[in-house]
């Protein structure tokens, strides 16, 4: 006897996959910058809450004083990054300037701590700007001297360099206690290719401690406890896991408590006032359900903003984590009010275990080009320039452009340096090869110093030099003949007057020396562990893929010992609650909603009344009891009393794919996520195909067939009508043509002749629904239509935006979708022959998956909007 598979949440599994790797992660701190501003010079720390690994400042900085915060302020719950600072009494303007092992084109969490503690003994809360690069980040204001202000931005880099400065602005000396950076993944918070996201809240809920930060979120986030009246609080101490349609991971430890209104018809409501009036923000709401529901017990809501609809109706997934979040930004307001109500049908109040909140950010100017960045960079440290104001970005912003440094302008392009003027500089040392980098350099004067040594060549390959002044050196040896060629040609203004008073061997003094190793000071000590770390990913990702793999051949192997089971109709009473709740109608039963212990259920009964109903009834479960695919319905039990004949199977938590292309209620699904559904039905459909002897034709392929599970996982469903035919000739006849109108292939209609292709046409009808988002016949000029004719018109047309669902708004890889036109109409060929096996099917799809997803890495994601409302009954927390 086989031994039942019972279908413990993928997700759950899947989970605890996720969670490991999350361990193994967790010393990772690669993606890390962590600097302890105002500690000794060269010393370094592990922090013995976070167990992260702090550097002191002086390496990123040139100018400031180090202070403690006073003792009174330094009580034992105070992060130690804090106790120390860094305060800039001389310069209006001080920058920090880091370069990550990760540079351009990456996502950083960008964060600037601050907390005064009286440091200066003048009991008098300083006032200041903050710029990230030549763009305004915020002002520093304070409330108390101790309590500490956190800045945070979620920034993608378009340049090498992340340059922190702080600007004086005549209320109080600018000071900074540390500055961390935290290299995100890739596909997180990808909205921030609307701006940078400046972080106004991240709450939370629910939690007993203090912030939860590394290493539990491997990202370093801060996620900060609140307090709220009337709410009651959960925890569990099961693990959460993470979801798998956001990247946004909030971390166990936070989602595993929540809170929920102390009354179940109570809703919440969560208040925030902006800072500016023109904040536009973006909300990420995280949820998940971490009681242990009760049979009949339900826990659903709609999310509203101001008002409006924003998501919903929604119900959390026990113990996994659901993202709901806005992919564009939230209307303006001057004040929000997020409300959270339950449903009619709800018996639970809603439920919310963290929110964050972010405001765009529009960080618009080009910083310096990178490569001219690093070689002045080089060349500040070669010859120990800080008494110029060479600090942050070189040519921007316009007010603190570096002294005798020319920028070119143009708008729309990263500044370049077209001329260096360093004369009666005090220059030691020779002539820095980091010059040679300024290659968009034309004017370069180096007179009046102490330099020594030869003039070296690569000063000839700066194509552009149309002035050099080395005079008032201490050069020996001849000028290179190229650069005298071109001074005799007319097209360089030479200014050298020979004189070589200097020892050549001496201009390499031990100050030189040490500066050319100084040069690397702004890299950090990182950068050999990079490629560690790469390493370390692809060997989690494997490693997900094995496990996945190892998991989805258990799925089709024996099972843990949950065994097939033959139920009473009494049990199955009970089971459904007395058939309470209605899932859904078929031809041939009703199908309920029941329990298993805590396992949710469907259990399908077959109307009593239709004879051919019962034949099928019977078909479905001996089909069921035999087959084993991730991609298609698993058989729990049955129920086979005399007058009563049940089907018990998994339970899909979001119903059908019909419900998802035509409710308005339902979540929308994007191009992505349909092709995903498709290309999981036609696994399924291919393994009845290919995979069973003899094959098996499901004869009833259409989108409410096509059913969902919690994670989106595409299941076939309904047995019912399918026949197991021996392969001989390939061919059966069948004595009643069964299907579903717009489904059924015409060929079997009129013949009778029931082949694999019959299924592959009605697949390419779903196709051609998913596609389009039309349903199977539509009226058309008054008349019905079948969508393969109103395809085949549009097609004439060439124009693919005119067949593809609009309300996909474009936003979707054209290539994938002709691909997908081309395989659908393949399908609904009227030649049986003429159409693909779902093999063939199968691999196309793949490809267009593929295709798509590579569009989706380097684009924001555009899924449904967010958020919604409903003010009856409604409480006000206050936080605390
Ligand atoms: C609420 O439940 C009733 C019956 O139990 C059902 O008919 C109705 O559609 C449900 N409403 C919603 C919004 O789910
Ligand atoms: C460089 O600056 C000095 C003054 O600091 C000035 O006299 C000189 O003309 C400048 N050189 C060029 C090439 O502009």
């Amino acid at each position: 006897m086989k031994l039942f598979q019972g279908f413990l949440p993928m997700l759950i599994l899947y989970g605890l996959v996720l969670t490991t790797v999350l361990v193994n992660a967790q010393d990772d701190q690669s993606g890390f910058i962590s600097i302890d501003c105002g500690i000794v010079e060269g010393s370094t720390y592990t922090d013995n809450v976070t167990n992260i690994n702090y550097v002191s400042d002086a390496d990123f900085i040139d100018s400031g004083e180090i202070h403690n915060i006073l003792a009174i302020y330094n009580s034992f719950d105070v992060d130690t990054q804090l106790t120390t600072l860094r305060s800039f009494p001389q310069n209006t303007r001080n920058c920090y300037t880091l370069k990550p092992t990760q540079g351009k084109g990456n996502r950083y969490l960008i964060r600037a701590r601050f907390m005064y503690g009286n440091y200066d003994f003048k009991e008098q809360l300083p006032e200041f700007d903050v710029y990230l690069g030549p763009d305004y980040w915020d002002t520093v204001k304070f409330n108390s001297s101790s309590k500490p202000i956190n800045m945070e931005i979620v920034h993608v880099l378009s340049s090498d360099y992340i340059h922190v400065c702080f600007i004086n602005t005549g209320r109080g000396t600018p000071f900074v206690s540390a500055i961390e950076l935290r290299l995100l993944a890739s596909n997180m918070y990808k909205e921030t290719a609307f701006g940078s996201l400046y972080l106004f809240a991240r709450v939370n809920f629910g939690s007993a401690f203090g912030t939860i930060r590394y290493e539990a979120d491997k990202y370093d986030r801060l996620w900060g406890p609140i307090s709220w009246a009337n709410s009651t609080y959960l925890y569990t101490f099961d693990k959460v896991s993470t979801a798998l349609f956001t990247t946004i991971d909030p971390p166990s430890e936070v989602m595993s408590d929540a809170i929920t209104p102390k009354y179940p018809q109570e809703s919440f409501n969560i208040n925030w006032t902006p800072d500016h009036t023109t904040d536009k923000f973006f909300m990420y709401m995280h949820f998940a359900e971490i009681e242990i529901l009760k049979r009949n017990q339900k826990r659903e809501f709609n999310i509203f903003l101001n008002g409006n609809l924003s998501y919903g109706p929604f119900f959390p997934l026990n113990h996994s984590t659901t993202t709901i979040y806005s992919t564009e930004p939230e209307f303006i307001a001057p004040k929000y009010t997020l409300t959270i109500n339950k449903t009619k049908n709800s018996t639970l109040p809603p439920i919310i275990n963290a929110l964050e909140l972010y405001t765009l950010k529009q960080l618009p100017q080009n910083q310096t080009n990178d490569q001219d960045v690093a070689a002045l960079l080089s060349i500040k440290s070669a010859y120990k320039i800080n008494t110029k104001n060479w600090q942050g970005d070189p040519c921007t912003p316009q007010e603190f452009v570096w002294e005798g440094i020319g920028c070119s302008n143009n708008d729309t392009e990263s500044p370049r340096i077209v001329s260096l003027n360093l004369s009666t500089s005090g220059l030691n040392g020779g002539i820095d090869p980091g010059i040679a980098n300024l290659t968009m350099i034309h004017t370069l004067d180096l007179s009046n110093n102490n330099l020594t040594g030869t003039v070296t060549n690569f000063l000839s390959s700066l194509k552009f030099l149309t002035v050099l002044n080395l005079k008032g050196n201490n050069f020996v040896g001849p000028i290179p003949a190229e650069l005298q060629a071109k001074a005799s040609k007319g097209t360089l203004s030479l200014s050298f007057d020979g004189e070589s008073t200097g020892d050549p061997a001496s201009s390499c003094d031990g100050n030189t020396c040490k500066d050319s190793k100084d040069n690397k000071i702004i890299v950090p000590v990182i950068a050999s562990v990079a490629s560690l770390i790469v390493i370390l990913i692809a060997l989690s990702a494997i490693w997900i893929i094995k496990k996945q793999k190892e998991h989805g051949m258990r799925k089709t192997g024996i099972g843990p010992d949950i065994r097939k089971q033959q139920y009473t109709y009494s049990e199955v009473q009970s089971m459904t609650n007395n058939f309470s709740l209605v899932l859904g109608k078929g031809g041939f039963g009703t199908v309920y909603h029941g329990f298993i212990g805590d396992t949710q259920v469907a259990v399908k009964m077959l109307s009593g009344s239709s004879l051919q109903g019962d034949k099928e009834f019977q078909a479905e479960a001996y089909l069921l009891l035999g087959i084993h695919h991730k991609n298609l319905i698993s058989l729990i039990g049955y129920c086979n009393d005399e007058s009563h004949k049940g089907i018990i199977y998994e339970y899909m938590a979001n119903g059908n794919l019909d419900s998802h292309i035509f409710d308005a209620s339902s979540s929308f699904l994007n191009w992505e996520e349909r092709l995903q559904i498709v290309c999981d039905a036609a696994h399924g459909l291919e393994y009845l195909h290919h995979g069973c002897k003899p094959p098996i034709v499901h004869r009833d392929i259409k989108g409410t067939n096509i059913l969902l599970n919690e994670t989106f996982q595409a299941k076939l469903a309904d047995f019912g009508l399918s026949k197991a035919f021996p392969t001989e000739g390939g061919t059966h006849i069948s004595t009643a043509v069964a299907g579903t109108p717009g489904y059924l292939d015409p060929e079997y209609y009129t013949s009778t002749r029931l082949t694999e292709k019959s299924d592959v046409y009605s697949f390419g009808v779903v196709l051609l629904v998913i596609i389009t988002g039309q349903p199977a016949i539509t009226k058309y000029d008054n008349d019905n239509i079948h969508i393969s004719r109103l395809v085949n018109l549009k097609l004439a047309e060439g124009d693919i935006n005119s067949i593809v669902d609009p309300r996909l708004l474009g936003d979707f890889d054209v290539n994938s979708a002709w691909k997908a036109v081309e395989l659908a109409m393949a399908c609904v060929a009227h030649t049986p022959s003429r159409r693909p096996t779902m093999k063939e099917v199968v691999m196309e799809l793949n490809d267009c998956l593929v295709t798509e997803r590579a569009r989706q890495e380097t684009k924001p994601k555009k899924l449904t909007g967010l958020m919604s409302l409903n003010l009856e009954n409604a409480y006000d927390p206050t936080p605390i």
